[in-house]
């Protein structure tokens, strides 16, 4: 198992999904689920502030969730929501939501089983989000915290949206980003930081296909499964 963690902005999904790829692995956007969680609670009508209110809603919603990094699909209520989750209202939302420690404990418990399934059928996975080295999985063979500067992180966000045809500045970018980073480590319940035994990577100035090498090297001589004769082909 492969835990990837840090913010948001520094190629942490598309590595993470090429990184399955070329293991073969499982892989699981623990991200998705805060969001899956917080359009539940955004079509309830109900304060994404109200804590409360908020377990309510995530104790009842039905989501499932993709682990082939070829597909990953998120449903809620048996529709495809894997666009929608991406749109600025869930983005700005997702962080109170994701704060509160009940929802954080639900969707822990849950991220757990997922990972034990997918251990047990396909033999590994990769995990990204923001806990998954310090509390998901604190055993897990190999833990990478990415990093990058916030100028190059907003840039990518907003060239995600511009991609994804959701309209985006990157003035407006760089704010989201910031408020995020804000929220995301300073809240009570497992805030953003790094495992003590996490494998730091700064991508500022690195292309894709460079983290991937850099993982894979440190898949290979973690005794994990080997994929960097394949990535530097
Ligand atoms: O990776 P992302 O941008 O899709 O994550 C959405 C939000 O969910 C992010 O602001 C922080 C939260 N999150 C979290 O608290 N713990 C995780 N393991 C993954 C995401």
């Amino acid at each position: 198992m492969v835990a990837l963690d840090g913010p948001s902005g520094t190629g942490k999904t598309t590595v993470a999904r090429k990184l399955a790829q070329r293991l073969s692995a499982g892989y699981l956007d623990t991200g998705a689920m805060y969001r899956v969680v917080t359009l539940a609670v955004l079509r309830a009508g109900t304060d994404p502030a109200d804590a409360g209110a908020v377990t309510e809603v995530a104790r009842g919603a039905e989501f499932t969730i993709g682990t082939d990094p070829g597909r990953p699909s998120v449903a809620l209520g048996g529709e495809d929501v894997s666009a929608e989750i991406r749109g600025a209202d869930i983005t700005h939302a997702v962080s109170p939501v994701s704060a509160v420690p009940q929802v954080r404990e639900l969707l822990v418990a849950r991220q757990r089983r997922i990972i034990d399934e997918v251990l047990a059928e396909v033999g590994g996975i990769v995990v990204e989000g923001r806990d998954i080295g310090t509390v998901v999985a604190p055993d897990a063979p190999l833990k990478v915290y990415l990093t990058a500067s916030p100028e190059i992180r907003a840039a990518r966000r907003s060239a995600q949206d511009t991609a994804a045809g959701r309209e985006s500045s990157h003035a407006d970018a760089r704010a989201s980003v910031d408020r995020r980073d804000r929220l995301d480590s300073s809240r009570a319940a497992s805030p953003l930081r790094a495992a003590e035994d996490a494998v730091h990577l700064d991508t500022s100035e690195l292309e894709i296909d460079q983290v991937l090498v850099a993982l894979c090297e440190l898949a290979g001589h973690r005794g994990l499964l080997d994929c960097a004769a394949e990535a530097t082909r």
